[in-house]
């Protein structure tokens, strides 16, 4: 890319139409690491709305080879060309476009485009990868029929899959084949999709509920074909979960998912051939823990969900993103409380978004979910984006009911199927089924930032009312980012319920959804005996942060008696975290530290509740993250946020030693590894547990441990006694370590574990360990997984990172720029740890603006990690 180009700013307000409309695509792949030709033909049409006879196709780093007119080579005055740009003059209405290039898949270290994993090829296109396959209209309104030729060696490329059907196939006699592959449907160009390698299929099959047979296929290298079995059943309770809460069906005959090792994100929803980081398919107990089987039946789910909700209908630019991630990732959101159990999974998902998204916005990177301009695409794949697009599309679903969302989702689809959208489509038509009006939320698509609910309650004993009195207001924002200015109120659905002071129970005729769509507005509740204590924003129904007043009793009281499991959870985490930050504050002062008395009894309690399941009290029992708790501090101070959490935990651990001891014995399993949710949530309790045991740092509690890393039959156990003890002072810390790496060291999904386990501890010297491991014959930045398992979680280990003599900056520095050349998406995901540097003292902020602007420096600096760091600087 040239130096003008490289850091053009792109403009949502800039939309135009295409001059040309292209109505089916040929492809041809040559295929060779080095040396790939591809050969594109493309039938256009101009648009009559923008009528013009010139045809700009992007490209990037390509090498034109030839370019012809319907079958006419043109001569070098009849189009312009570079490596990232062919314009062709005076076309007719109607013309074929065939261009042919040449590509290089080895030497692309950035994995867009058509590139090399383990000795296959594999494509990557959205958002912008296809322009590195061949000149086209890159954009995703532009949609096409596509056929694909693909010619490979037969010997390393016995198997080569395109989107669609396989429609023909032939020897070509020199030791090469030849595979055609027709895809009936249109699509953008970023759902397409090519790998061609040596890969092993585990096959399976579904029938739709109108009773067509799906072949299913998950292709995998020769070693991991045992591994897939998750991965297919996953498939297949997405596919009959869609039927029966969404009325829709698959629209092929086959749909392929292939996993790769070297991938920049989890998964690409490719129309029919899906491509999947392997950490999100393949599984085995002794190799994958509960949680990555989780994922991965979460990340399967969202990809074929995104067979609807972004592949037939798609969006209309890439400022839609929101379009289909944000609903993709509500559908899968929904998908895995079905499967398991609502309330955790709200739980799972609202911590989630408060330690990712809320830090996002607040910080030079907040936009709104809808962006107003970007300068890489690629750097608004974003937690605001999609997580906190989930919650807005949420919000549709509590107002609406199910059977609501529904008629819209119905609406949507006989409205846009085959079409490429807007947001401001799909609120229409949820609006348009249910005869309503949804003006206010376009609100939520254009403002940045997280609102602030203020609730205050006001008890009338002579009238028996109870009044909550709520106002909402966005905290200020510095820099001068699009969507902080000017904002408005933003209609909130309200999730209410009261509960008796006294006896705790429900006063179940008061529960409501209110909505809030001013500033300000009181809301009353009659015909109460005595005061109540109210539940507000239940089950997290909008993204805001709550401040309401409430006394450490209160909240006690809610730990023990709210029916919503969700705010049961919060009103502990929000008592927890009031101590902590108290605590904090006393270890900054160099003060004695207060004993944690009222958390500590809340937490036996909990413990030996039967009303709540195992999952639910390792929820209950986690303190907030050290990152959550520094959000709520006017300057971070993670020393001592990590010396008060510290001391919480031991000192609750040190007061129910004798129960917690108890406790981790009979979670322990009494027989053979069982993959129910029951032995799921009971590992889950147990490992909590261990992690408060070993905190108390004595040879017995870490004998606990070591006993069951050694004793372990499987990677959930395991790896949790792992970190506990990478995390601790035990003397079998290294042994345990050593001893995993000689067994795993061949797995490199595993492998990552070992990597992380060590990047996430935050003992004294686990600083200098993180440097020591990036040296490891094991490490490579070649591969996203290993980079992310040792340099993305140290750069989220607060108190590690954050070391004050700024070592740890300088760590993630080095990389940056070490990375970004090769893989600018991966490099500036790095980077973006720096984001929150305002938020630090002087000496800190100094210390990460030293390491911003020496990036900044460098003179072959990739646009993605140019404007993470822009934005950065100028905040
Ligand atoms: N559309 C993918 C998803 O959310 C995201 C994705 C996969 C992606 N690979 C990418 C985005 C590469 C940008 C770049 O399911
Ligand atoms: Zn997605």
């Amino acid at each position: 890319m040239s130096d003008t180009e490289t850091m053009q700013v792109v403009y949502r307000s800039d939309y135009r139409p295409p001059t040309f409309w292209i109505d089916h695509v040929e492809l041809e792949f040559d295929l060779d690491p080095h040396n790939a030709i591809v050969t594109t033909k493309i039938t256009v049409r101009r648009n009559t709305d923008q009528p013009s006879r010139t045809l700009e196709l992007v490209g990037e780093q390509l090498k034109l080879l030839s370019v012809s007119v319907d079958g006419v080579a043109l001569n070098d005055d009849e189009y312009t060309a570079s490596s990232d740009l062919l314009v062709l003059n005076d076309l007719p209405a109607r013309c074929e476009v065939q261009t042919k290039v040449a590509i290089s898949p080895v030497t692309n270290k950035a994995l867009s485009g058509l590139y090399q994993t383990s000795g296959n090829f594999c494509t990557q296109c959205e958002a912008v990868g296809f322009r590195r396959i061949t000149y086209f209209l890159d954009r995703p309104d532009v949609m096409a029929r596509y056929q694909v030729t693909i010619r490979g060696d037969k010997s390393t490329c016995p198997v080569m899959l395109s989107n669609g059907n396989r429609i023909a196939s032939q020897d070509l006699g020199d030791g090469r084949h030849e595979v055609v592959w027709e895809d009936p449907h249109v699509k953008p160009c970023y759902l397409f999709a090519l790998v061609a390698g040596n890969l092993k299929c585990h096959r399976g099959s579904f029938t739709t509920a109108s009773g067509r047979d799906v072949a299913l296929e998950i292709w995998v290298e020769p070693q991991n074909i045992d591994k897939c079995q998750h991965a297919l059943v996953s498939l297949q309770k997405s596919m009959k979960w869609d039927e029966d809460v969404f009325g829709l069906e698959y629209d092929l005959d086959v749909y392929m998912i292939v996993a790769v090792n070297d991938f920049n994100m989890g998964a690409m929803e490719n129309k029919g051939l899906n491509v999947f980081n392997s950490k999100y398919v393949l599984a085995s107990p002794e190799t994958a823990t509960d949680d990555d089987y989780l994922l991965i039946e979460a990340v399967i789910a969202h990809e074929y969900f995104h067979n609807w909700t972004g592949n037939r209908v798609t969006c209309r630019d890439w400022f839609q993103l929101t379009l289909k991630e944000g609903l993709t990732v509500f559908r899968d959101e929904q998908f895995t409380a079905d499967q398991t159990s609502a309330a955790v999974k709200r739980i799972d998902d609202v911590a989630g978004l408060r330690a990712g998204q809320f830090a996002e916005d607040s910080g030079p990177m907040a936009h709104p979910i809808r962006p107003e301009s970007y300068i890489s695409m690629d750097n608004f794949y974003t937690s605001t984006v999609y997580r906190k697009g989930a919650q807005i599309i949420r919000m549709y679903h509590t107002l609406l009911g199910q059977d609501g969302f529904r008629r819209g989702m119905d609406l949507y689809f006989r409205r846009h199927d085959g079409c490429a959208v807007t947001c401001d489509d799909f609120r229409q038509a949820m609006a348009d089924a249910n005869d309503t009006n949804f003006d206010l939320f376009d609100r939520w698509y254009s403002q940045a930032g997280t609102p602030e609910l203020f609730v205050t309650s006001a008890w009338d004993e002579s009238a028996g009312r109870l009044t909550l009195s709520m106002r909402q207001s966005y905290p200020d924002l510095a820099g001068d980012l699009p969507g902080t200015k000017d904002r408005k109120p933003v209609p909130l659905p309200i999730r209410v319920g009261l509960l008796d002071a006294e006896s705790g129970a429900e006063l179940s005729q008061y529960n409501d959804v209110l909505l809030l769509e001013t500033e300000s507005a009181d809301f009353q509740f009659e015909g109460l005996d005595r005061q109540p204590i109210a539940s507000v924003l239940r089950d997290f129904s909008a993204p805001v942060r709550l401040r309401m007043q409430r006394s450490d009793d209160e909240l006690a009281f809610l730990m023990a008696h709210d029916t919503d499991a969700f705010n049961r959870w919060d009103a502990g985490q929000t008592l927890a975290t009031g101590m902590l930050l108290k605590m904090a504050q006393q270890a900054a002062d160099g003060q004695p530290l207060d004993e944690p008395k009222l958390f500590s009894d809340a937490f036996a309690k909990i413990l030996t509740d039967d009303s709540v399941d195992e999952a639910f009290k390792a929820l209950a029992i986690t303190l907030p993250r050290e990152s959550v708790l520094g959000q709520e501090m006017d300057v971070i101070d993670p020393d001592a946020i990590h010396t008060a959490r510290e001391f919480f935990r031991r000192s609750v651990a040190g007061s129910h030693r004798d129960q917690l001891t108890a406790l981790h014995q009979s979670l322990a399993a009494d027989g053979p590894y069982s993959n129910d949710q029951q032995s799921i949530n009971r590992r889950r309790l147990k490992n909590v547990v261990l992690a408060y045991l070993v905190s108390l740092d004595t040879p017995e509690t870490d004998q606990i441990a070591a006993d069951q890393f050694s004793g372990a039959d499987n990677m959930t156990d395991q790896q949790a006694a792992l970190a506990i003890l990478a995390n601790s002072n035990a003397e079998q810390r290294i042994a345990a370590l050593d001893e995993f790496h000689r067994r795993y060291h061949g797995d490199p999904l595993v492998l990552d574990k070992w990597f992380a386990v060590q990047a996430s501890s935050s003992r004294a010297g686990a600083l200098s360990e993180v440097r020591r491991l990036s040296g490891h014959s094991g490490f490579t930045i070649d591969n996203p997984n290993r980079v992310r398992s040792l340099l993305g979680v140290f750069s989220v280990n607060q108190s590690v990172f954050h070391q004050a003599d700024g070592k740890g900056y300088e760590l993630l520095g080095d990389y940056v720029l070490l990375i970004q050349s090769g893989n600018p998406q991966l490099a500036s995901r790095l980077v973006s740890a720096f984001n929150s540097y305002r938020r630090f003292d002087t000496g800190r902020q100094e210390l990460m603006l030293r390491q911003l602007k020496r990036i900044a420096s460098e003179p072959n600096l990739c646009k993605d990690v140019h404007e993470i760091v822009q934005r950065a600087l100028k905040f």
